[in-house]
């Protein structure tokens, strides 16, 4: 193996639920994801990822539930796919509260959330975290959440990229303009809180969104969140290069992911951004052991409890398409939706037969590493080298287990090659990723444009 350059970012995929991403393994008997409704489920959680050094926890959300042709299948509530599903929001003050230096990655949707209430939450997670706090932004691609929010049907695939930029035009408004830095005095001898002259109005009237007054958060420690991103069709790509901070890419070898890195690298570019300006990781899977056979049988295990009828309905649920009424021989590069596309275009050089065989077996998840801890050290080592990936999103089969095998078998392995860290540095989410003194958007990021263009215009 060459030399270690850098050093990977780690963070969990969870959701704040029964079932991840394998259908059915909420029965397995060391899973324990179905006490996502108790706190210290959470909190233990998380301060066992920050004894891992991991970097954050992702909370993965969507108000949507299966539905096929208007219906919800049975087997949807039996194997609880992705229903229930409690507020991931709700658990990070408190996951704050029992962790020092974890970071937390919310999901929100700018096709469902109002901008000015959303840029409320993520200020005030970001003061109570005290800047530990990154937004997942997704788009939402259900008929399902339409229906739950009394909208008229579904809005076509590039119209909802189109009203996340709007969405995200004012949020920069609302984070990084509305308050000066030196906005807040709080100089209790001259009774002054906050300088009037330094607050300013938000005035935006867009194609989607209107939003006219005052911002009620005062300057917190990031102002906006860390962005991240996950879709990757074309016009999730370039609102990834225009607004990401931090973008999950979907490699399924190291050859595709390569690709991807790189295409991530010149978009930031051509966007006027610095070519390390998006972070990219991609999902990580490991079943560990003390002998390479006894993980194999592990992962055997684990996907014995996938139930198949259970992952169709999920693959439909992200992507509106029923596998089972597609000719198996058809080939997946003509198989189009204005659903969710990265599951779709993941496949485009399989048959239908093989792309459902894949997906009932792995359901979302990308690199699957199974080994002895040295072995899986290995492999994490020559995919970062190979592709130039900046780190993962470690997406268990068990929770807490799968966790904790990573933990304590492999971080410690990864720390003695200097791919992983042996204490925190100090400092926000921002400065973590991207370094000292980078707590702020920087200037090249178009978010940092909306600083100056306010103070101007109320000068
Ligand atoms: C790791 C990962 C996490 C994701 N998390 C969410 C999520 O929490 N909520 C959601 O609605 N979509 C989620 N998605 C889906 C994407 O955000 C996106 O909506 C989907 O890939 C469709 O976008 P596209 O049409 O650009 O491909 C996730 C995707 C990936 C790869």
């Amino acid at each position: 193996m060459g030399t270690i350059v850098k050093q990977i970012i780690m963070g969990a995929f969870e959701i704040n639920g029964v079932n991840l991403t394998s259908q059915g393994v909420w029965a397995h008997p060391e899973q324990q994801s179905y006490r996502y409704k108790d706190l210290s489920y959470w909190t233990d959680l998380a301060q066992l990822l920050e004894k891992g050094f991991f970097d954050f926890l992702f909370l993965a959300d969507s108000y949507g539930y299966p539905s096929m042709n208007g219906e919800t299948p049975d087997v949807a509530f039996e194997q609880a796919v992705e229903i229930p599903k409690n507020d991931p929001m709700l658990l990070v003050p408190a996951l704050a509260a029992a962790t020092s230096h974890l970071a937390f990655a919310v999901t929100t949707s700018t096709t469902f959330e109002a901008p000015f209430a959303n840029a409320r939450r993520f200020a005030t997670l970001d003061h109570l975290t005290q800047g530990r706090i990154a937004w997942n932004v997704v788009t939402t691609s259900s008929a399902v959440v339409s229906d739950l929010f009394g909208r008229d049907g579904m809005i076509p695939h590039d119209e909802r990229y189109a009203i996340a930029q709007e969405y995200l035009d004012v949020s920069y408004d609302l984070f990084e303009g509305g308050w000066d830095d030196d906005s807040v005095v709080a100089d209790k001898s001259s009774r002054v809180y906050a300088d009037p002259a330094k607050v300013h109005k938000i005035h935006h009237h867009g194609r989607y969104f209107r939003v006219d007054g005052y911002f009620n958060c005062e300057p917190s420690p990031q102002r906006t969140p860390v962005l991240f991103q996950a879709g990757s069709s074309a016009s999730g790509q370039r609102f990834a290069s225009q607004n990401a901070e931090l973008v999950f890419l979907q490699g399924k070898d190291a050859n595709t992911l390569k690709a991807q890195v790189a295409n991530l690298r010149s978009g930031a570019v051509a966007a006027g951004r610095s070519s390390d300006a998006i972070k990219a990781i991609v999902g990580l899977s490991i079943v560990v052991a003390e002998t390479h056979d006894e993980a194999v049988a592990k992962l055997d295990d684990f996907l014995s409890y996938v139930n198949p009828d259970a992952a169709r309905i999920y693959y439909s649920s992200m992507t509106g398409i029923d596998l089972a009424k597609l000719d198996p021989e058809r080939s997946f590069a003509t198989v189009t939706t204005e659903g969710g596309r990265t599951q779709v275009e993941r496949y485009k050089e399989n048959t239908v037969r093989e792309a459902t065989a894949d997906f009932l077996r792995n359901g979302m998840r990308e690199f699957i590493m199974v080994g002895t801890p040295v072995e899986i050290a290995d492999q994490i080592e020559a995919l970062v080298e190979e592709t130039g990936i900046d780190g993962f999103n470690y997406t268990p089969f068990v929770s807490p287990g799968s966790y904790r095998d990573l933990v304590e078998l492999v971080v410690p392995e990864l720390q003695r090659r200097g791919l992983m860290r042996t204490s925190y540095p100090a400092g926000t989410f921002r400065e973590r990723l991207f370094g000292e003194g980078a707590a702020r958007l920087p200037a090249t990021h178009p978010g940092a444009s909306h600083r100056t263009a306010l103070a101007d215009a109320s000068a």
